[in-house]
């Protein structure tokens, strides 16, 4: 089954509609600025209160191409982008035919008509608006602001506030001058006019919450920023790639304020090659890339590992192999996360849930990597990375940050002393006493090559000693019992973004009256078997859903552990929903 997310799905029964709980989807062009749109709307809901949860997903190319942008807004927390939604805004005939299968008795069509490049055949039961976009953009003598004129439209029908809707209109044109904020909230008026002298007859309404909370909303990769700015980072090397430039592109407007550097580097290879010797040099260092990047990053993350030398390696993971998909959703670098050098080499790999992980985890990453001085793979994915979220504002001042071991300056200095736990210090080039060299050779406690049988086998020993404890240096993952004491009929391990996904379909299923339990672990790598086994232990049958091929997590899960779960993968460039979770365990238990 195609995803729901997806257009020519003929699959499942669109939830019940619920006013607390609405999704809207404006689907066009690329460059007919859908996304402005989606993001305007997101922020207006987000300012009143709302939990918010987007999905986006648009054309590699700059102009034309398919662009869509889902906004999920609800009273109640929310996990994921939703199954489908109760209103499609639709620009033009392609958006229409790509969603036609989705339109369900019950949905609600916004479309550009009269003047449109089409005149859909409206399904029966569904409640449709025509709002001729394009024709009075037109009149109005601003072309480009069609997309504001169904903003406007969808603000009337919909109760999505207006003046928060017309600051926010403000404050996204105000660089590009008061002429256009001015003809952009004229044609927002108009499409509010057009739309009122409509009958509306759809119950939906984008509702307020009960309380303010302390919110801030937040896409996937300006949470990543964030994280290693409130881990200390010193020092970032960029190289552009889609869908990870926009970590780089917020660290540069931050980073300067406290005198850290950001370098935008030839290719990914010096990229990470900046970064470790930025990182040998006593920095905070980290670059971001997705999978074609990490590709070539791979023999400088063993040379990271071999010298011993801390680094975070952000992978925003996008549709491949090779070039692959840029701009849509896979969970597809895990072999090349966990394996990808050469040479028997070790790492710590790590995967984020939503927006609030984003921060969480990219400040653990920092943590482990100077901790274990060892390179941390901290994994993201497209749908996370463009996706905005609610999420409670981040205190800086409640994270707590590890250094580095350093040299205290007593004895003969060892770079690489063989201690218990394997950790030795560290010193900064030019530390009196401590000249040494941090080499990709092999070497002897004194970082000199050395390539003697005892020696390599004592310092392959050493470095493989520090991972022995990361597991119990992360909280446990987290099991998802609900209110399952026993035996679970059927338990689920989600990786990613994937998880939000299956926390609601858990609730469905408990509600359906299944017994079912989640494990979303974060660590992926060490892998904490015990953990796994243990939540293995507690149910009858287990699921792994993921966005790849080849089931890359079940591949490790069998490799490391006695567990044997069915592997669900789907890789079509979109997430999983809700709904294909639901069916899937219904099948299993059918
Ligand atoms: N009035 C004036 N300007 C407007 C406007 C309006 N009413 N509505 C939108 N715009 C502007 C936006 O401000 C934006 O300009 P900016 O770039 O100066 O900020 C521009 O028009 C595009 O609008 P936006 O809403 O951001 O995007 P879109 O929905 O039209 O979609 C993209 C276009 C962003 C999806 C597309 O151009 C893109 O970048 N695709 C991905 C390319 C990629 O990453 N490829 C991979 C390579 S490997």
């Amino acid at each position: 089954m195609e995803s729901a997310l997806g257009c020519d799905d003929e699959g499942e029964e669109k939830q019940q509609m619920s006013k607390s709980d609405l999704i809207i989807r404006i689907a066009g062009e690329g460059g007919e600025g859908i996304i402005s749109a989606g993001d305007m709307i997101t922020q207006a809901c987000a300012r009143a209160g709302l939990d918010v949860y987007t999905f986006k997903t648009f054309p590699a190319e700059i102009k034309g191409g398919y662009a869509m942008y889902q906004v999920r807004a609800s009273g109640q927390r929310l996990f994921n982008q939703g199954d489908t939604f109760d209103v499609l805004c639709a620009f033009n005939g392609e958006a229409y035919d790509l969603n036609h299968a989705r339109l369900k008795s019950g949905t609600a069509l916004v479309y550009d008509s009269p003047g449109g490049d089409f005149e859909p055949d409206i399904p029966e039961g569904v409640f449709a608006y025509p709002i001729p976009m394009t024709a009075t953009a037109k009149e109005l003598k601003s072309p480009k602001a069609k997309n504001m004129v169904a903003l406007g439209a969808l603000s009337q029908l919909f109760a999505i506030p207006e003046v928060s809707l017309r600051e926010v209109i403000g404050a996204k044109f105000g660089r590009k001058g008061e002429a256009v904020v001015q003809a952009n909230l004229a044609a927002f008026a108009r499409g509010r006019e057009l739309a009122a002298a409509l009958t509306k007859t759809d119950p939906f309404a984008v509702g307020q919450a009960v309380e303010k909370r302390d919110v801030v909303v937040m896409s996937g990769n300006h949470a990543i920023g964030l994280g290693a700015l409130i881990a200390g980072l010193d020092f970032y090397s960029a190289y552009p790639i889609t869908p990870a430039t926009e970590i780089a592109q917020y660290v540069a407007k931050h980073l300067p304020k406290r005198a850290g550097t950001l370098i935008q580097a030839e290719d990914e290879i010096a990229s990470i090659a900046q970064v470790v010797g930025a990182s040998y040099a006593g920095k905070k260092s980290m670059t971001a890339t997705s999978g074609p990047g990490l590709s070539l990053m791979s023999e400088m993350l063993g040379m990271a590992f071999m010298s011993e030398t801390p680094c975070v390696v952000v992978d925003v993971q996008r549709g491949g192999p090779s070039t692959g998909l840029p701009t849509k959703h896979e969970q597809s670098d895990l072999f090349l996360a966990i394996h990808g050098t050469h040479g028997d080499a070790g790492r710590i790999v790590l995967s984020v849930e939503n927006v609030r992980d984003c921060v969480d985890l990219t400040v653990q990453a920092f943590n482990l990597a100077e901790k274990y001085q060892v390179p941390v793979l901290l994994l993201s994915d497209g749908s996370l990375a463009f996706s905005t979220q609610t999420i409670p504002y981040p205190d800086p001042d409640s994270y707590t940050l590890v250094e580095r071991k350093r040299w205290d300056g007593e004895g003969e200095y060892k770079r690489y002393q063989l201690t218990a736990d394997g950790i030795s210090p560290m010193a900064d080039p030019g530390t009196h006493g401590a000249t040494h060299i941090a080499t990709g050779l092999e070497h002897n406690e004194l970082g000199m090559p050395n390539y003697t049988p005892a020696n390599h086998e004592a310092m392959q020993d050493k470095r493989f000693r520090k991972l022995m404890t990361v597991a119990a240096d992360m909280p446990p993952a987290e099991v998802d019992a609900g209110a399952e004491e026993d035996m679970a009929d059927i338990g689920v391990i989600a990786w990613g973004s994937t998880i939000g996904v299956v926390r609601e379909a858990l609730q469905r299923l408990r509600a359906a009256g299944i017994q079912a339990k989640g494990f979303y672990p974060k660590l992926l790598w060490p892998l904490p078997a015990e953990q796994f086994e243990a939540f293995g232990a507690g149910c009858r049958r287990l699921l792994l859903p993921e966005v790849n091929f080849q089931g890359q997590l079940a591949h490790f899960v069998r490799a490391e552990t006695s567990l044997r779960p069915e592997s669900y993968t789907i890789c079509g460039g979109l997430p999983f929903t809700p709904d294909m979770i639901v069916t899937k365990v219904k099948e299993m238990l059918a």
